[in-house]
């Protein structure tokens, strides 16, 4: 089993991770958002990809998710967590908490979103009935028991197209609709992935309330303070479950 980080906003690289190299990879799709890092966190190997670039300058509507799946692929890799900012809807997903949704919804549109789509031998439908994996998700959810971190073990994650937050209407609609957390970045990652055959699982990292759930507009201050707070729980959460994993 070889891992991967995918660190979004907040997380465009992690203090703790010990470099051992870089892999850069050319894909068919293009290329991925930065070098593949190599190295070691709670002395188990895995991959660090930054997803909008280091630095931080690719929006989420931008992000060649094709090649990055890819180019993990490439690497050996066999399960990946994508971690990412999000807005909380649900009751319990206020500023700094951690989730790890069970569901999404995808409301982005016009991305590159699958692998079978030219030169098929056939056409290929994957199943998509559980987004992430189960045994990962158990996986990251016993790591936070274990290190004591405080998470919402499931939740529904809705991907809006970005790169503007949501207007209220907006959230009242998804959240109509089942969604406990808003973000950019999480589709089409998770579909794609899955279409590699790779195990992903997502970790939620709340930076604000949604647009209207609390009066008053979103401020960058606001989501980078709350960011700030709750990626240091993201860190120890993933050191944690790194202790879990084979390599
Ligand atoms: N909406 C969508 N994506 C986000 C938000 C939000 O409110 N906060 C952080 N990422």
């Amino acid at each position: 089993m070889t891992l991967a980080i995918i660190g979004g906003t907040g997380l465009t690289q992690i203090e703790d991770l010990t470099i051992i190299g870089q892999e850069r990879v050319s894909t068919p799709f293009g290329e991925p958002s930065a070098p593949f890092l190599i190295g070691e966190l709670s002395g188990k190997k895995l991959i660090f990809l930054a997803r909008h670039g280091n630095p931080h300058c690719i929006p989420p509507h931008k992000i060649n998710y094709r090649a990055n799946i890819w180019g993990l692929k490439q690497l050996g890799v066999t399960e990946i967590i994508g971690v990412a900012a999000v807005g909380g809807i649900g009751a319990e997903m206020g500023p700094a908490k951690i989730a790890i949704p069970d569901q999404l919804i995808d409301y982005s549109y016009g991305r590159e979103h699958t692998f079978f789509a030219d030169d098929l031998q056939h056409v290929t439908h994957i199943d998509f009935t559980e987004p992430y994996s189960p045994s990962l998700r158990q996986r990251i959810i016993q790591a936070a028991q274990q290190a004591q971190i405080d998470i919402a073990s499931q939740g529904t994650y809705g991907c809006t197209q970005g790169p503007r937050l949501e207007t209220i209407a907006e959230i009242k609609r998804m959240a109509n609709d089942g969604c406990d957390l808003v973000g950019m970045t999480g589709m089409p990652e998770a579909a794609l992935a899955r279409e590699q055959e790779l195990a992903y699982a997502n970790i939620s990292v709340v930076a604000n309330w949604a647009a209207g759930i609390v009066e008053g507009e979103i401020t960058m201050a606001e989501i980078e303070k709350n960011l700030h707070v709750g990626m240091a729980n993201a860190i120890a959460l993933l050191k944690a479950t790194a202790l879990f994993s084979e390599t």
